[in-house]
């Protein structure tokens, strides 16, 4: 039987030039690098400048992503772009990214499911794609995360960073088998009674205020840590695989001690996981496709590898897509 699948082509990384370490942020946040490393693993974050916007950010990986998988703007009719931080309420960022590539056809639209945005954009992608409702998708996350921070309150400031990454699908029909390549499943959750836990007070839409990122940390850590582990549970169910099929993991970079409670509790080998929320920090929807582009650049992830992309953020949202590379 004909089964269609979404096959991952290309990938596209981009970072704003300016570096911030702990060092730098510890002259004006009461904080040191020693405590940031320690409880989250991060060195270095890098941070939007005056006038960067999310989507001159989206627009760079794109045309990454797009070069790699050796396509034009032409080859696409989908963008879906996961933000938290678009450029205006409206329109949608992903329709700034779509006539500054020069297209005037298709359609693009964006996703809000804060640090799983990618995910989420990722399995809707590949829904439309599946169904036949496009050939041919850039998948992009992006944020200017930083414009949400706080910068006094050092429980929340030290720990993101602003970056964007971007893959091209391409609807390919196979045998429905695993051996195919492309997306094999995609799990999503939410639960909006945990919003308290983490949020912004504010922001563009009905509350007419502008607001800032607020969070409990350890009950984040805590339901992170425990959602994670359930979702990659669920997934290999659906798809009839165990942690041993996984080559590598790309979860979103939130925190090392959060990617290592998670490997722990699913009693997989940490070596096999793309880490680069040490010198990324969390940067949101763009992290897992910013790991994802680190991860093939330097040729750890190859042609017919599993690989599992998951993620968890405010909301609570989380989810997990499978794909055999
Ligand atoms: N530098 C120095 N000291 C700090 C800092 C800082 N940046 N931030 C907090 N502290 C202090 C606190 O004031 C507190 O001091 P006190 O004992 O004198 O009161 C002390 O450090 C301990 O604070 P806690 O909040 O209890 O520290 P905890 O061990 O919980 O670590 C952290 C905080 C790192 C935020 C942790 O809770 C965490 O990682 N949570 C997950 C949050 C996360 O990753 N959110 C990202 C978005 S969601 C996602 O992407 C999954």
């Amino acid at each position: 039987m004909k089964v269609t699948r979404s096959v991952i082509r290309g990938c596209g990384a981009f970072l704003p030039r300016r570096v911030v370490t702990n060092d730098d942020l510890a002259k004006f946040v009461d904080t040191s690098d020693e405590w940031i490393q320690a409880r989250t693993g991060i060195r270095q974050r890098h941070l939007v400048s005056d006038g960067e916007l999310t989507s001159d950010l989206a627009l760079n990986a794109a045309r990454e992503a797009l070069d790699k998988a050796g396509m034009t703007p032409d080859d696409i009719d989908l963008i879906v772009l996961a933000t938290t931080t678009p450029d205006e309420t409206f329109p949608a960022t992903a329709t700034t990214v779509q006539a500054r590539l020069g297209m005037n056809h298709g359609f693009a639209f964006d996703v809000q499911a804060v640090c799983s945005g990618f995910v989420y954009a990722l399995a809707t992608a590949d829904s439309f794609l599946v169904t036949g409702q496009a050939r041919a998708a850039l998948v992009i996350g992006a944020e200017s995360f930083s414009r949400l921070l706080d910068w006094e309150d050092r429980g929340t400031c030290v720990l993101f960073g602003d970056g964007a990454g971007a893959v091209v699908l391409e609807a390919v029909d196979g045998q429905g088998t695993s051996a195919d390549r492309g997306i094999l499943a995609s799990k999503l959750h939410s639960d909006g009674r945990r919003h308290d836990a983490l949020y912004v007070d504010g922001g563009p839409g009905s509350t007419r205020t502008t607001g800032h990122v607020r969070m409990k940390g350890k009950e984040v850590f805590r339901f992170a840590v425990e959602n994670l582990a359930s979702v990659v549970r669920e997934i290999l169910d659906d798809a009839d695989m165990t942690v041993d099929d996984i080559d590598w993991l790309v979860p979103h970079q939130a925190n090392k001690r959060i990617l290592d409670a998670t490997a722990r509790r699913l009693n997989f080998d940490p070596g096999k996981i793309i880490v680069t929320v040490d010198h990324h920090a969390n940067t949101s929807a763009a992290s897992v496709p910013l790991a994802l582009a680190e991860g093939i650049d330097d040729g750890r992830i190859g042609p017919g590898d599993i690989v599992l992309m998951e993620a968890m953020g405010g909301g609570f949202a989380w989810g997990a897509c499978l794909a055999r590379w």
